[in-house]
């Protein structure tokens, strides 16, 4: 990956910032995945409950959403890379993605193009994403480390863009997520936050609520056997419920110093995309 980084810049501050881990601290783990030391105990709950569904979640993610989780993630790299992400030139696009996960998002973006560091705190989901490289078109784009989202191991100007899909309603400080998302975004860049939402509309709303209150965790006990497992499908549907959405959710992104914040409701709101911008005058 540094080597296509190093082909697209011309600029050499640039070319050096290309590269977040030369200061980010972090250590080589195997399998090409880098690790912070001294990992924090907090989240060790939701770190067991990814670890234990992790070889399932791929089939997991695509058959309980029906495969639309693909679009929401295509039009989450359209709205990142709207107007060249503010780039000029042919500079290659730094990208952080957090809790990453298996990587489908990061590799969305190598695919474009990108640069991409993918964090997560959960090693095992990490390693199904270092799995599934070889086969992703530009997989060679996408690095992976583990780090915890609200301690992010990288200095302030490291990326273009910060995103976080499905990631930040687990995070134990959701405003401390997105505040080190800001910290390590150049002034100007995006930073996105793909999440679940609570659909309005007559009769689709309260239908599809049933199915994820209701259905949904049924299926994913059958197809994730194993008492984490099944308990991590009645978290998400528990979870996502008490999760501030649409402007609820822009105060918390201001909260954390994003500005100009906007969001765009998908697939008759099941989804949502959030978007904000760092401020020109920090870093
Ligand atoms: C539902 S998965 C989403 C994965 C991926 N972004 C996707 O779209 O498929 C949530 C991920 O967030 C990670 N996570 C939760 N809290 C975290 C934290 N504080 N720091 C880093 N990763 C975290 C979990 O380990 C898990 O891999």
């Amino acid at each position: 990956m540094q080597e296509s980084g190093k082909e697209s810049c011309k600029d050499p501050a640039r070319k050096k910032a290309s590269d977040p881990f030369r200061s980010s601290g972090l250590i080589q783990r195997g399998r090409g995945i880098h690790e912070t030391k001294g990992m924090q105990p907090e989240g060790a709950k939701v770190r067991r409950m990814f670890a234990e569904v992790a070889p399932r979640y791929d089939l997991l993610n695509h058959t309980l959403s029906g495969g639309i989780d693909a679009l929401w993630r295509k039009r989450t790299v359209a709205k990142a890379l709207e107007g060249g992400a503010g780039l000029e030139g042919s500079a290659a696009v730094r990208v952080l993605d957090v809790c990453s996960g298996t990587g489908d998002l990061a590799f969305s973006f190598a695919r474009a193009g990108c640069l991409v560091f993918g964090g997560d705190f959960c090693v095992e989901m990490l390693e199904r994403g270092e799995e599934k490289r070889s086969s992703r078109q530009h997989g060679e784009r996408v690095r992976f480390f583990a780090a915890d989202a609200q301690r992010l191991p990288f200095a302030r100007d490291s990326f273009d863009l910060a995103t976080v899909a499905f990631g930040i309603r687990n995070v134990q400080d959701p405003v401390q997520g997105l505040r080190d998302m800001a910290r390590v975004v150049r002034p100007g860049g995006k930073v996105l936050v793909l999440e679940f939402a609570k659909p309005r509309t007559p009769v689709l709303g309260p239908l599809y609520l049933w199915y994820f209150r209701r259905i949904l965790p049924k299926i994913g006990s059958l197809l994730s056997p194993g008492s984490r497992g099944s308990k991590a499908y009645d978290y998400l549907p528990e979870s996502v419920m008490q999760f501030p959405e649409r402007e609820a959710f822009v105060s918390l992104m201001e909260e954390a110093g994003l500005e100009s914040c906007q969001y765009k409701l998908l697939s008759f709101g099941i989804a949502c995309l959030y978007w904000g911008l760092v401020p020109k005058g920090s870093g």
